[in-house]
This record gives structure tokens, sequence and C-alpha cells, in this order.
């Protein structure tokens, strides 16, 4: 594919990972192959077929290195070897040549910022070893008083007194994640050499885990007390952040054919322009949470507020206008692990379950960005009932619940239910559901973490054998995008920016225009799209028989229509 000679969205030059559909792998919850109950590498070789079939070209892979999996292997204890329970490098390598030999690239997540404190940096530093004493962010003090009020990311300090050291260290996250100190030349080097290793192996590109939280200001200056997560106005975008991110693309980066995407924290499109475009640091893209905080009140991950179809037209619309005018390759995503199932927040994972999740599949993949569908989300995986403490896993969610029973503002499960069943990241890492066997068919084990009931009526073996199925839709989906430049490179007209429910909008390349309607509600909604002009097909729709009168359109409940126009 290359796009016309037009004005097209972000007029850079055309690029592979432009063109592609990214499916993005949580290896311990996609497939296992050995009946230990959790994922690995080899059963995601096992796989590879059906990956080809749903067409996606990229797979971002969570990290797959050694580590304790205090946060699920975002806590790296050595970074050039595979977590033992996901296989061995032999297997790495397996599965990045039969995903070439399938034209699917593999990119990797890279933890930067932070490792494991078991890994041998974290171990010599507390022991201040010659040349480790400065690889992390050392303070000392009076072991009762952290050095600022900065939180952690899943809640309570940021700091942690060491008492082998006798020293406060900073973790952004888990008090098993100490963030390295990138001011260290040495670190930095360390890090740039750890990219290179991967990248002689042959991958094709990284997700850069929180890469815009690298620096941090010297003297540590306290945070807004009264912001949600206190410091981020120091630590996001820090002080030496393009020193840090365009050395690592000069050094590095540079060199190799790849696809680079930041996960951005607190980021802004203007922030971003800093990092991708022409004008920035060498980053292909980054990607942004402000969608996915809509739902988030004052009281943070407790508070859960109800949201508008208009807040998340807006903040997806604001990102595509203000990176179009700079050139800046825009992302876009609707879940990841990191968030509950898309169906269950955005849609309607009862009533409207294939009408909701086909409706979400068709704005990611009309949308003017580089899509990363999560897995699951291509068959509308949904959320899980959780009833105890003892069925949560990840750190995050556990932590606050925990700080909750601690602060008594919570004494039994069923006081954090409601929040936990709508928030925790667990929701998204509940095993790929292959089947309605037991376990899903993810394992013959003991799964890791419990398989979703839905399985028996949602699964891949059932929409597998089905045209009507979200998994088809999914595909023919994928299909289309790759089929018309326009949904890549065209340019993105909002056309209802004030519909409570309808977000339609034109994607126009040369005399390419194609117009894409979506109702976000479980009701009909009208709505006049004239001005567009005339339907000439239909490329896709969830429902049968959608009409064609844009004066007069009549979108059935979360029914998606895609056209093309005159
Ligand atoms: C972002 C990752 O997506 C998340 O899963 C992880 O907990 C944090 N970064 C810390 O590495």
């Amino acid at each position: 594919m290359c796009p016309a000679d037009t004005e097209t969205i972000g007029n850079g030059e055309p690029a592979w990972w432009k063109e592609a559909v990214v499916y993005e792998i949580y290896p311990q919850s996609f497939n296992d192959s050995d009946g230990d109950g959790i994922g690995d590498i080899p059963g995601v070789i096992e796989k590879a077929d059906y990956l080809d079939e749903l067409g996606i070209d990229v797979i971002w892979m969570t990290p797959p290195y050694d580590s304790p999996h205090a946060d699920n292997g975002y806590d790296i204890r050595n970074y050039r070897s595979i977590l033992d329970a996901f296989g061995d490098m032999d297997d790495f390598d397996r599965l990045l040549s039969e995903l070439h030999d399938r034209d699917i690239r593999l990119i990797l997540d890279m933890v930067l910022n932070h490792t494991s404190d078991e890994h041998e940096w974290f171990r010599k530093s507390r022991r201040e070893e010659d040349g480790y004493e400065d690889y992390y962010h050392w303070v000392e003090g009076d072991p009762d008083q952290p050095p600022n009020n900065w939180t952690s990311g899943f809640g309570g300090p940021a700091w942690t007194y060491d008492d082998t050291r006798e020293a406060w260290y900073l973790h952004l996250f888990h008090e098993k994640q100490p963030d390295l100190n990138w001011r260290n030349p040495e670190v930095r080097r360390e890090m740039h050499d750890v990219v290179e290793f991967w990248l002689e192996k042959g991958i094709d590109g990284f997700r850069f885990d929180v890469f815009n939280v690298m620096s941090k200001p010297e003297g540590y200056p306290d945070g807004d007390p009264d912001g949600g997560w206190i410091g981020m106005e120091h630590f996001s975008d820090g002080p030496r952040i393009h020193e840090y991110v365009g050395g690592l693309y000069d050094d590095v980066l540079s060199a190799y054919d790849v696809m680079t995407v930041g996960e951005g924290m607190d980021i802004t499109p203007r922030a971003a322009k800093r990092y991708c475009g022409p004008s920035g640091d060498g980053l292909n893209m980054v990607y942004h949470y402000d969608h996915t905080m809509l739902d988030y009140g004052d009281g943070g991950w407790w508070d859960i507020v109800d949201w508008e179809v208009s807040e998340i037209r807006e903040a997806l619309t604001k990102w595509v206008q203000q990176l179009e005018v700079t050139d800046a390759w825009n992302t876009v995503y609707l879940g990841t692990h990191d968030t509950p199932r898309i169906v269950s927040r955005f849609g309607n994972d009862d009533r409207y379950h294939y009408e909701s999740a086909t409706m979400l599949g068709t704005l990611l993949l009309t949308f003017p960005a580089t899509p990363f569908c999560f897995q699951g989300d291509e068959i509308g995986m949904t959320n899980y009932p959780w009833s105890s403490r003892e069925e949560m896993r990840d750190a995050d969610a556990t932590n606050r619940v925990e700080l909750a029973f601690e602060e008594d503002s919570a004494e039994e499960f069923a006081d954090v239910a409601d929040v936990v069943r709508y928030r925790s990241r667990d929701n998204a890492r509940t095993p790929i559901q292959w089947s309605g066997d037991a376990a899903g068919g993810f394992t013959d084990g003991e799964p890791w973490i419990p398989v979703n009931p839905a399985s028996e009526e949602i699964n891949v073996a059932d929409q597998r054998d089905r045209t009507d199925s979200v998994l088809s839709y999914y595909q023919d989906l994928i299909e289309l995008r790759h089929n018309e430049e326009a949904l890549v490179y065209g340019v993105y007209d909002l056309l209802t920016d004030d519909h409570p429910r309808v977000w339609a909008f034109e994607r126009s390349l040369g005399d390419e225009r194609l117009l894409v309607a979506l109702n976000w509600a479980g009701r009909t909604s009208r709505v006049d799209l004239s001005d567009a002009g005339e339907v000439t097909s239909i490329l896709a729709c969830n429902y049968d028989d959608p009409g064609t009168d844009l004066g007069a359109l009549a979108l059935r409940p979360y029914e998606a229509r895609v056209f093309r126009l005159a």
C-alpha cells in the first residue's frame, strides 16, 4: 500500500508500521502448552495460524523476560533471558521465525524506567558495590520520613526504606520495581546495550513502557498533594527526558527499520510531538490514556463516574487533529492488559454483546492511527465476576484493596466488589477462551488466574465456525483496513460533533471517500448526514439490511456502518 499523491493524515512518508494492525499478546494468559497453568511461548507458536487467519501484522508481546512477576513481568530480573515458565531463548527464536514465516512482525515490551529489586544491578546497588552506587535513586535520611510526598502508581508512597543500604529508594510502581537512575551514563549505556541485544536478534521494534517518566528532577521536589498521582508534574516529561529518548534513538534505534511506540504517562499531544514526528526524538508514535480515564472521578481508582460518548469522541479526535498538523503519527487502542474489557466498559456485554463488541472493533479499525487490538477483544471477552480477594492477582488492584482494608474503608470483599469488578486489570488478564471446554481450552492444568465462566458461550472455537461472530467481523474489518488506503492515510473529518450518541466521521484520500457511522447506545439513534453526499456501497455493517439514505439514517442499537461515498 502506498498513499496517493494527495493530502493525507500525517503527511509524512508511508511506512509499514503506519499500515500495520497490531495485536497485543499477554503471554501468561494466551495459551499454555505444558499444563503448568501459565501461558508460554510454545503456546503462542501453537496459535500462530490463528494469528495469521486473524490477519494482524504485528504482535506486541508484553515482557517475556526473566522476572519474579511481582508486576507480571514489568519487574525484570534479567533483560537477556526468558522467564522459565514461558520457555527459553530457543523457544523465543522459534517464535520469531514462525511469525516471520507468516509475515507477522514481533515487537517486545521494553521496560526502561525500572527493574526488579532482584536484578543484579539493584542487589549490587543496595550493597553499594563499586560502580553500582548510583544505578537507582537513593536518598539518605530519616527512616520514618520519605524524601518527598510522591505516590506510587499502585497507591501508597513511591519510596521504600532499604535496611541494607540505610537509605530510601524510589519506585513509581511496586516496591519491587526500583526506578533506574538515568542521570547515570552507565545506566544509559546498559539500557542501550539491552535494546541493541534484542534488535540484533531480529525483532521488529519495541513498545517502551512508561518511557516519559525516566527523568526525575534534582532534589525530588514535593508534588501537588491534590494531584491524582502525586508527583506526576515532576516526573512526567521530566527535565532531561528528550536527551534520554533522543540518545537512545541516535545511539541504537536509528540503525534499524523498526516500530517504536512509547507508553506516555499523562502525555499531551503537544508533548507527544516532541517525541515523534519530524521534529521529535525519533519515536514513531506514543499512546495516551485520555479516553481510558474518562470514568475516573476526583477520587481516582475508587471513584467510578459516568462518561458520555461526546467525551470519548472529543478525547480521540483531539489527538488526531493536533498530531496531523506536524506529521506525528497516532495510535488507537480501546483496551490493553491494563484496562477492563472493552465490551464491558464501553459497550454492553449482555444484551448487545455482538453489536457493541463489533461497533468498538469498527472504531478501532477505521480510525486514523495504528490500531492496537488486545488479545481476546476480537471475540468480545468480558469482565470477570470477581467474588473474593483470593481470586485476584494483579499487584495494582490487590495493593489498593489491601490499603482499603488497612485504612478501614472496607471490611469485607463486598465493600470493594463493584469497583474491583469494574476496574481491576485482572479483567483483561483472564485466559483466552479458546473453547467451551474445561479451563476454556487454555490449559490442561490449573490456570494461574481464574478462567471466565463466560467461556462456555464466548470462545474462539465457536466463533471460528460462524460467519456472524465477533471474530469473523474483526477478520473482515482487518482485511478492509488493509484494502482501503483511505483508512490508513486518509484525512479524518468529524461529522457529528454534537450528537449525544452517534459518532460519524469521514476518511478521505484523493477521490476515495469513506464514511463511518457508529451508534454508541442501546437504542436506535437517528442522524442526518446528507451533507456528506451519496452512498455508493456498503463496506461493513454489524446488522443485516443497512439503509443507505444518509439524510435519514436510523442506526440500530450499537450499529456500525462503513460506506463508500460518491
Ligand atoms: C505500564 C504497564 O502497561 C503496566 O502493566 C505496568 O504495571 C506498569 N507500566 C509498570 O511497569
